[in-house]
């Protein structure tokens, strides 16, 4: 506890490097332009405090941003209805090959400013330095298989069917408009693993940063302007409900990419007045239960949990928010689990080694602590050591024993270091729980029978996603479908499902006849269409 009274620095102990940035932002991207917002900003406010030299502790507010009126967002969504001109704009009517080289441009240049989002990165939602660069990598690596994904996808195009007396090509083409907003846990790589497939497929986009970690996009708005046509992605900036709602509202939003809560998530598409023109791609909540079975490889279940529910504390839509450990090794469970959770280092984001970190999100502590309380009162212990102590935005995790169902914890996504534990006799109970769960995303199980597994596999192919074996929950690799049933997602994403998602296949069809045949050999002789080509990308 000594450590933790002691996490944050003083001034002079943060490392030159990672000084603290400020950026007060005016810029935002409308129609090719950075413009420059005059009205009010909204604190950039990070979850670090530092001692100042009188004594006292505050909190770091590292910038500012554009707190943009629904005016302004409409200006946004006007420009990228021009560029997409009712599909006859000039980026939804470019071949594959051109649009690509955009996104390569992009790409390029998105390189050259890692080290300046890596720190935003820590500064704005406490990610340790490795999974800041991590995600950074991770977003770039996206982008590169997003072409890699898409030449093939072209490639398998280039092809005519005849089916019938018919012969057809068929090509996937864009929806309109992309309105893309992500969450601020992975506010760089989820956000553009629905932004770039997008853009690729030849719509055009408004892109709303996440709550928090909205300052990193700052160094990429150059590179969107100078790598895309006027209007073709449109950044802006402000209150979710004044801007993203006076956009939805419209009616002309075509496609919505939206990574957060399933409230937050309907609360904006009812507001769209046209709801067969929406198309909605959703990752949402999840409670992804851990069973742990008495064959199971103790150790290897005890690190796949411990990472599996404490990376980035547990901020991850995919982590372990519940663990069901079967009562015949509870306790030894228990004990190993506890002994691994006290060798995770807390600290700062930059610190070597470190793994808990401070919560970017303000009341967030004073939540996970009722959670706790609430679980205590029902008959829970803490059984850790330290567990739920906390110092301002810091809060040391939590190991709940025994969880039952009257506690909040059984069925709130905490969405942080609280990690609550079930023992359990039969495999029915967290059959039941995932059965009965309003979540599907993920579910993984840890014994090392076959025939265990087989069961469990079976009860839940028709629950959940991803079933992971002796494994933790992860949306990875990029190129796994990743989905969820009921209030966990709308539509799957992967690199290939996201081009999917982001377009439509039309048809160009003709019966068979010679006649016919000799028309359409001309039209790809004489190169005369964009969409009605055999051309092979390599
Ligand atoms: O927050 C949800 C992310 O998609 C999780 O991705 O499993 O790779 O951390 P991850």
């Amino acid at each position: 506890m000594e450590d933790l009274k002691e996490i944050f620095p003083e001034s002079h102990q943060i490392p030159a490097e990672v000084q603290v940035p400020f950026t007060e932002q005016r810029e935002y991207l409308i129609d090719g332009e950075l413009r420059e917002w005059t009205g009010n900003l909204a604190p950039v406010v990070s979850p670090v405090f530092t001692k100042q030299s009188d004594g006292t502790w505050t909190q770091q507010v590292i910038g500012k941003t554009p707190l943009m009126d629904s005016a302004t967002a409409l200006q946004a969504l006007d420009a990228a209805l021009r560029a997409y001109n009712l599909g006859q704009g000039y980026w939804p009517t470019r071949s594959v090959a051109e649009r690509i080289a955009h996104v390569e441009k992009f790409l390029v240049r998105m390189r050259t400013v890692r080290s300046e989002v890596v720190n935003l990165l820590m500064w704005e939602i406490g990610k340790t330095r490795k999974d800041s660069e991590k995600e950074f990598d991770r977003t770039c690596d996206y982008i590169a298989d997003t072409i890699k994904a898409l030449k093939e996808l072209d490639r398998n195009s280039a092809k005519f069917t005849e089916e019938q007396g018919f012969m057809a090509q068929i090509r996937r083409v864009p929806l309109g408009v992309a309105l893309c907003m992500g969450p601020y846990n992975y506010p760089l790589n989820e956000t553009f693993s629905t932004l770039i497939p997008a853009l690729i497929m030849g719509n055009t986009v408004v892109f709303k940063p996440a709550k928090y970690g909205v300052l990193l996009i700052r160094p990429l708005l150059e590179a969107f302007r100078d790598s895309f046509p006027p209007g073709v992605i449109n950044v802006i900036y402000g209150k979710g409900r004044e801007t993203v709602g006076a956009l939805m509202e419209t009616g002309k939003v075509d496609v919505f990419a939206f990574i957060g809560t399933h409230k937050g998530a309907n609360d904006l598409k009812r507001l769209h007045p046209k709801p067969n023109r929406l198309k909605a791609i959703l990752g949402l909540d999840a409670k992804n239960p851990a069973i742990v079975l008495p064959d199971a490889d103790l150790d290897n279940a005890i690190s796949e949990c411990l990472t599996g529910s404490l990376s980035f504390n547990g901020q991850r839509c995919t982590a372990l928010k519940i663990l069901f450990v079967h009562k015949k090794i509870v306790n030894e469970f228990l004990w190993k689990f506890t002994e691994a959770v006290k060798q995770l280092k807390p600290g700062m984001p930059w610190e070597p080694g470190v793994s808990l970190t401070p919560l970017p999100e303000p009341g967030k502590t004073d939540y996970l602590d009722a959670l706790v309380k609430d679980a205590v009162q029902h008959g829970a212990r803490i059984v850790n050591e330290n567990g739920g102590k906390i110092n301002r935005t810091f809060f040391y995790p939590a190991v709940l024993y025994p969880v039952n169902e009257k506690m909040r914890v059984y069925v709130e996504e905490q969405f942080g270091p609280v990690i609550p534990v079930v023992p359990f006799d039969h495999d029915e109970e967290p059959i039941q729980y995932v059965v009965n769960s309003n979540y599907g995303q993920q579910v993984s199980v840890f014994s090392s029978s076959g025939k265990t597994l087989a069961r469990y596999i079976d009860a839940f192919t028709n629950q959940v996603g991803r079933i992971n074996l002796n494994t933790q929950c992860q949306r990875g690799p990029d190129t796994f479908p990743f989905n969820g049933r009921k209030d966990s997602a709308e539509g799957t994403l992967s690199v290939a499902d996201a081009l999917r998602a982001f377009s439509i296949r039309t048809v160009v069809a003709t019966k068979a006849t010679d006649e016919n045949k000799q028309i359409i050999s001309s039209i790809i002789r004489n190169r005369e269409s964009v969409f009605l080509s055999t051309d092979y990308l390599i």
